[in-house]
């Protein structure tokens, strides 16, 4: 087939598609593979494989091995950087080239973008845990709240009768514990009712600085600093006001007392294109992105793994539902929030929001 036939046939697919060399220089790369790498067709042409995604990168390194004499291989979930916005998912597949006689003289690299399937697949395993809380939470509820009562009751009447100071201390604590575990119970709530949302046009400086404003008054944050970077441009969202400044609250805390040592916290906030929510058809939606980065100690991975689990926590005192609290609400908002932990760079909350509730939406 012609070079330019055989061009147009590779555009046309909805993969990307490079053919290497016997040296393993690109001698063709269609318009999909020339997306995912970030090159023009022009730029692509005759570069050694190891400079399209540097040469540690499955791409390179799979084409080497199939240039060796290797069979086709594959690597699913490969993390190709793109300079604005997140990196892509990518499976990569390499597959020997054969000339005449039989003799290998090249090869081919198929380039899937498997981004997409995979935030969707995220978000339903999301959904699905925060059903499976609803449940875990309404089954607490029921099993626990009723005896709650009678156990309070049971204490108030000894406190009444108690003959000593002692045991009127003791029945004052099974008062005050029984009043704990029943406003964690009712927390724990939020996750089984379908509350609906008070949704308003919510101007996210305000609530953001109505957030830090009170945490201005808390001891917590006395060694910390905070900067603010916020977009002006930034329009109004259609938002449950109450409920984000719940969730600001619980991320702007969370970043303070991780940094007890003094530390700066960064607000920043930005229209995206980068991290996109998208509709339920898969179209982007616009979105803002609220970022709260600290400087503290950062997450550990095993911690990261298990973060908005309702009751996970590893703060003394902490009853590890800020987080779970947090994630729900903007669930509920069709939004996304992402807690990423650099060692050395502290943490990283990332709460997208779209900016108008459209009734069917998935949030990717
Ligand atoms: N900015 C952060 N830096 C480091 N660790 C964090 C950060 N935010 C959350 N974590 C970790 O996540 C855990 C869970 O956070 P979450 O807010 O859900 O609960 P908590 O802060 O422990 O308790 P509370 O219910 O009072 O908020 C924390 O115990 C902490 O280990
Ligand atoms: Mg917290």
């Amino acid at each position: 087939m012609p070079p330019r036939e055989l061009a147009h046939l590779l555009d046309a697919l909805p993969d990307g598609v490079v053919l290497l060399d016997a040296a393993g220089a690109v001698e063709q790369i269609n318009a999909e593979a020339s997306r995912i790498v970030g090159l023009s067709r022009e730029a692509a042409a005759g570069r050694p494989v190891e400079r399209l995604l540097g040469p540690k990168h499955a791409v390179a390194r799979l084409a080497r091995e199939v240039l060796a004499g290797g069979g086709t291989s594959l690597e699913s979930e490969c993390p190709v950087p793109q300079r604005f916005g997140s990196a892509l998912v990518v499976e990569v597949a390499a597959a020997p080239l054969f000339g005449v006689g039989g003799r290998p003289d090249g090869a081919v690299l198929a380039l899937r973008d498997r981004t997409l399937q995979q935030q969707l697949s995220h978000v339903v395993s999301e959904r699905e845990r925060l059903a499976a809380f609803g449940r875990i939470a309404a089954g607490i509820a029921h099993e626990v709240k009723n005896p709650l009562g009678g156990i309070r009751g049971a204490g108030e009447l000894l406190a009444l009768r108690a003959a000593d100071d002692k045991t009127r201390e003791a029945a004052a604590l099974i008062v005050r514990e029984a009043d704990r575990i029943g406003a964690l119970v009712d927390d724990l709530m939020v996750f089984a009712r379908g509350d609906a949302l008070r949704l308003a046009p919510v101007n996210l400086h305000r609530i953001l600085d109505d957030a830090l404003d009170l945490l201005a008054h808390d001891p917590i944050g006395a060694r910390s600093r905070v900067e603010r970077r916020f977009d002006p441009s930034l329009p109004e969202v259609e938002a449950d006001a109450d409920r984000l400044m719940q969730v600001f609250l619980n991320l702007a805390r969370n970043a303070l007392q991780a940094m007890e040592e003094g530390g700066t916290l960064t607000i920043a906030t930005r229209m995206t294109l980068g991290q996109r929510l998208t509709s339920a058809s898969g179209e982007p939606v616009a979105t803002v992105l609220v970022e709260l980065h600290d400087t503290g100690p950062g997450i550990a991975a095993d911690v990261l793994d298990r973060l908005g689990t309702p009751f996970f926590t590893t703060r003394p005192g902490g009853t590890g539902l800020g987080l779970a609290l947090s994630q729900h609400w903007i669930a509920r908002h069709h939004g996304a929030l992402r807690v990423e932990s650099v060692p050395g760079d502290g943490t990283r909350v990332r709460v997208a929001l779209p900016l108008r509730q459209t009734a069917g939406r998935g949030a990717a």
